[in-house]
């Protein structure tokens, strides 16, 4: 997708410099900053800090976090560690196990001369088949969207939360891939954006790239939502996940859950759009996802441009009051209109999913 015209991907690797370049997520929408990781260390760092973020990009991230490590020390006991510690970077996104599973099953058995290569083969492959599932991802939810147009003849109103677009993938995003497809035909559409605070990656990331498409859009305060519903200005609501559950519970940015109860009262559509390789199969209970509890400064602090166009971080908060960070939470199945997957659209459950992915 592009930034002031130009064509980008979120991550990939210059040959030249032998490094991964990616664009410095926490500096956005104030300034685009394209930075190297060369180490495995820096890897973890970027996905801990969430210079990237957002769940097939972290997964993209800790594959080519793969890659740096062994061209930092090509021993098996230093990979596997890596591949741990890469793990345990961020809890709750699946798809950052999923791609160092799959980047550790590949290399199993490799001889050591050639390690180097598959690695970054399969970190390619990775990418390049995120790539091909966003855009699946868009032509299937883009039905969705012709289909409210159809009937409404007139601007359909997408509500979104988070930021699940081209920047927190690889390309074209998961909840945006619709968007940008409908807008793309010439389908009138207008995006309500959730702040989504803490972080305000709704603000700081999904306007600002949105804004780059020339795609309309209104930043809302996150508790604003359900009045637009009751109003009648919200004719769907598309959101990401970071783990759907083979039951079709969604897990993603917290506040998403609030969102879902306020459309099912409205009965407004509540799809989620996610790539296969953000579901996971193994667990049941939605309680037994870990849920990620971030620092209490990204409450209590907020970063923004002073008069002089300087980027201040300030605190906003009484010093002696206590804060908690949730990250996530969990939308039951019941309050999912469908899922958006590279395969087609299902019901959000274990039978609907079932059809689609045998
Ligand atoms: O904490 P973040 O910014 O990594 O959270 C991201 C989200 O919750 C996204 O909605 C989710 O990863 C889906 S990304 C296509």
């Amino acid at each position: 997708m592009k930034i002031e015209g130009k064509e980008y991907r979120t991550i990939w690797f210059d040959e030249q410099n032998q490094a991964v370049k990616i664009i410095d997520q926490t500096k956005l929408p104030h300034q685009f900053i394209i930075k190297d990781l060369k180490t495995v260390k820096d890897s973890i760092n970027a996905i801990k800090v969430m210079e990237v973020r957002g769940a097939p990009l972290i997964g993209g991230t800790a594959a080519y976090g793969i890659v740096l490590a062994i061209m930092e020390k090509n021993d098996p006991n230093f990979i596997k560690k890596s591949s741990e510690e890469l793990i345990q970077s961020r809890p709750t996104a699946i798809n950052l196990k999923w791609a160092v599973d799959r980047m550790m099953k590949k290399l199993s058995g490799v001889n050591n001369n050639e390690l180097l290569k598959v690695a970054l083969d399969e970190a390619k492959a990775i990418c390049e088949e995120d790539v091909k599932f966003c855009e699946n991802i868009g032509l299937n939810g883009l039905k969705i969207i012709e289909e409210i147009y159809n009937k409404k003849k007139d601007k359909v109103n997408i509500l979104t939360h988070c930021n699940a677009g081209w920047l927190a993938t690889i390309n074209w995003g998961t909840a945006t891939s619709p968007i940008y497809h409908a807008h793309k035909k010439g389908i009138p559409v207008h995006v309500w954006v959730d702040e989504t605070r803490p972080r305000n990656q709704g603000a700081n990331l999904t306007s600002y790239e949105l804004n780059e498409e020339k795609i309309p859009n209104t930043i809302i305060a996150d508790n604003t939502g359900g009045i637009l519903m009751q109003r009648g200005e919200v004719d769907m609501c598309i959101v990401g996940t970071d783990r759907t559950l083979s039951t079709g519970d969604v897990c993603n940015k917290i506040g998403t859950y609030l969102k879902a109860l306020a459309a099912k009262d409205n009965n407004v559509p509540f799809y989620v759009a996610l790539p296969s390789s953000t579901i996971d199969w193994n667990i049941e209970n939605f309680k037994d996802i870990p849920i990620e509890e971030r620092n209490s400064e990204e409450l209590s602090h907020i970063e923004g441009l002073d008069e002089s166009n300087n980027v201040k971080k300030v605190r906003i908060y009484p010093k002696k009051s206590k804060t908690m960070n949730l990250a996530f939470d969990v939308t039951p199945a019941k309050y999912v209109t469908g899922l958006i997957t590279e395969k087609g659209i299902c019901e959000a459950s274990k039978e609907g999913l079932k059809k689609l992915f045998k």
